[in-house]
C-alpha cells in the first residue's frame, strides 16, 4: 500500500495510459479523491481564491501552504501529494527555492512540489532535483504573474509565443522536473509539446492532447460562485446541493421540527 511514485507517472506515459489529478486543500476532500482513486493531488496555491478568500494566488503564504499540504497528506494514503511553492517563495535563489520546498516534505510529508516558470526556473529545478525534491513544472499561463500579464490571457498564441513555450517546456524538461503542467494553451500547441517531451504533459485548458488532466476540484464540482471558465466541466453542483441542505436545516431549526425525537436523548 504505498503511494504513486515519480516513477509511476514515468511508466504511465510509457505505456500511454492518461491520467487525472485534482487539486485539494482539506483532509476530508482529499479522501473522498484519493478514495476515488485520483493518482496525484495538487495542493495549489489555488487555496488562495478556493479556500482562502483572497482574490488571487499571490498572497498565499508558505505558512498556509505547509498548513494544507499536511491536511491533505493526513487524509490520503495511495495519491502522490504535490505541493505549491507560493509567489514570492522560490523566486528568490535556487537556495531559498530548496528550503521551502525541504519545508513542505519534512513538515507537510508532501512527495513532490510544483513551481511556475519555463527558462527563468530551470536553475532552481535543478537545484531541488539533484537534492532529492520532486519537481512538477507549470509553464503557459501562470496565474502567480497576474499582475505582470494583465490578466489571465491564453499563451502560446502566435509563433514565437509558440517557440517560446517549447523551449519553455524543454527547459524544464532537461532541468529534471518530472512533469510538466501546460496551462492556458492551444490544444494543438499543447498536443505537439506532448509529443516532443519525454515527461508526462498535464494539461489544464489545453486540450486532449496532453498526457494528463489537472482541474480545481471546486470548479469541477461547482463549489465556486461566478463565472465559469470555458476550460472548465462541471461535474456535480455541490453549491446547489450544500446551499439547499443549510437551507432545510435552518426552516426545520426555525419550525420546530429539528431536533425530533429519534435525532434526541431519552
Ligand atoms: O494552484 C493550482 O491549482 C494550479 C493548477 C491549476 C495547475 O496550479
Ligand atoms: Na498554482
Amino acid at each position: 500500500n504505498r503511494r504513486v511514485t515519480v516513477r509511476d507517472l514515468a511508466a504511465a506515459k510509457q505505456r500511454g495510459e492518461r491520467w487525472a489529478m485534482l487539486t485539494a486543500y482539506d483532509s476530508l476532500t482529499a479522501g473522498v479523491f484519493d478514495e476515488a482513486g485520483i493518482p496525484v493531488l495538487l495542493v495549489g496555491d489555488s487555496a488562495g481564491n478556493c479556500a482562502l478568500g483572497y482574490e488571487s494566488t499571490v498572497p498565499v503564504t508558505m505558512d498556509e501552504m505547509t498548513i494544507l499540504s499536511a491536511a491533505v497528506v493526513r487524509g490520503t494514503k495511495r495519491a502522490m501529494v504535490v505541493g505549491d511553492l507560493p509567489f514570492g517563495s522560490y523566486q528568490e535563489s535556487p537556495a531559498q527555492a530548496l528550503r521551502n520546498a525541504a519545508r513542505l516534505m519534512k513538515e507537510a510529508g508532501v512527495g513532490a512540489v510544483k513551481l511556475e516558470g519555463g527558462e527563468r526556473s530551470a536553475r532552481t529545478i535543478e537545484l531541488l532535483v539533484e537534492s532529492g525534491v520532486p519537481v512538477m513544472a507549470h509553464v503557459g499561463l501562470t496565474p502567480q504573474s497576474v499582475h505582470a500579464l494583465g490578466g489571465y490571457p491564453v499563451q502560446g498564441r502566435g509563433e514565437e509565443a509558440a517557440h517560446r513555450l517549447q523551449r519553455d517546456a524543454k527547459a524544464v524538461q532537461e532541468a529534471g522536473a518530472f512533469a510538466v503542467v501546460l496551462e492556458a494553451v492551444p490544444a494543438e500547441l499543447a498536443a505537439q509539446v506532448t509529443a516532443e517531451l519525454a515527461i508526462p504533459t498535464v494539461g489544464i485548458g489545453a486540450g486532449v492532447g496532453c498526457d494528463a488532466q489537472v482541474l480545481v476540484w471546486t470548479d469541477m464540482a461547482g463549489m465556486n460562485p461566478g463565472h465559469t471558465p470555458k476550460f472548465v466541466k462541471q461535474y456535480a453542483d455541490l453549491r446547489g446541493v450544500l446551499g439547499a441542505a443549510a437551507r432545510q436545516y435552518a426552516d426545520e431549526v426555525r419550525g420546530g421540527t429539528f431536533p425530533d425525537q429519534a435525532h434526541s436523548f431519552k
